[in-house]
């Protein structure tokens, strides 16, 4: 049959089947900015090992990869990046892009004619790099002056938290913390906020910590 016949027919028929993982093992998967996913089937270990007639994976709107008996047919956009792995039907994909991020599914049909479907949601993430605190003045007088800590960051969806030695920060009437938890202000310090303070900066696939910054505090 016309390769091109075929695709369509299956599109048409499982358009609209695939709710929840299906046969996928993850509904999410996050990844890192030239890192990797591997898109895993339930049918890895199922004895004796399945086999496929045909494996269609696509992204959106695009068919990323396509492999009926004697035909196997890569998307130019994923040459060279992408492994079909025959014995489960899974797939990796790797040099990830932002672009990479959105919905995925596979249709497959096994050789004795079953039909298996899935969809699963990838999301990538630029790595958190380069924490970085920026001070209004670290010495400071008791009672009297207040403090603006900053933190920057390189990444995406980045959380913020600091750190007082191995205390977390949490925000009360002289702490205040704006910004999404960026930046930190002290009002009217206290000897007991003399220390080192440290921003931590999350996202789904990775960390960092600054450097600490020292509050002097001295008495008037
Ligand atoms: C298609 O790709 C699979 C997995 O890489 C391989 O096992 C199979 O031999 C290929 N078939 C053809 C016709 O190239
Ligand atoms: C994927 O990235 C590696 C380095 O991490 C590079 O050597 C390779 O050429 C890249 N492949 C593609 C298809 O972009
Ligand atoms: C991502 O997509 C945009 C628009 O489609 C394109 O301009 C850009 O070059 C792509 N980036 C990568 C890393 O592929
Ligand atoms: C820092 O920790 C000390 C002792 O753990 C506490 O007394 C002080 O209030 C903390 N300061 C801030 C700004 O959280
Ligand atoms: C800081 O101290 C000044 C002067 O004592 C006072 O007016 C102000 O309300 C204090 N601010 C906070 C947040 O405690
Ligand atoms: C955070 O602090 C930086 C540097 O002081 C400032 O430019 C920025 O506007 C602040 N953002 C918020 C939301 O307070
Ligand atoms: C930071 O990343 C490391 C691995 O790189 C992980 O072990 C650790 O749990 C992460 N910490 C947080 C707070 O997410």
């Amino acid at each position: 049959m016309n390769l091109l016949i075929l695709l369509c027919v299956l599109c048409v028929t499982f358009t609209g089947l695939s709710e929840g993982a299906g046969v996928l093992v993850d509904d999410l998967l996050n990844a890192p900015v030239g890192g990797k996913a591997l898109f895993t089937t339930k049918l890895t270990t199922q004895e004796p090992p399945v086999t496929f007639s045909v494996v269609i994976w696509n992204f959106e709107n695009t068919n990323i990869v396509t492999s009926i008996p004697g035909v196997n047919r890569t998307d130019p956009g994923y040459v060279g990046r992408v492994t079909l792995f025959m014995s489960t039907g899974s797939l990796e994909l790797r040099n990830l892009t932002l672009n990479d991020s959105g919905g995925y599914s596979v249709n497959i049909i096994t050789s004795d004619g079953g039909t298996q479907t899935g969809s699963t949601q990838l999301m990538i993430y630029e790595p958190v790099s380069n924490v970085m605190i920026t001070t209004s003045s670290p010495d400071l007088v008791e009672f009297i002056s207040s403090v603006h800590l900053s933190c920057s960051s390189s990444g995406s969806s980045l959380s913020f938290l600091w750190l007082n030695g191995s205390s977390e920060v949490t925000a009360s009437d002289r702490v205040q913390l704006t910004g999404g938890g960026s930046n930190l202000t002290i009002f009217n310090v206290t000897r007991y906020n003399q220390g080192l303070f440290r921003c931590l900066v999350v996202n789904p696939v990775s960390n960092g910590t600054s450097d600490p910054v020292f509050l002097s505090v001295s008495c008037e």
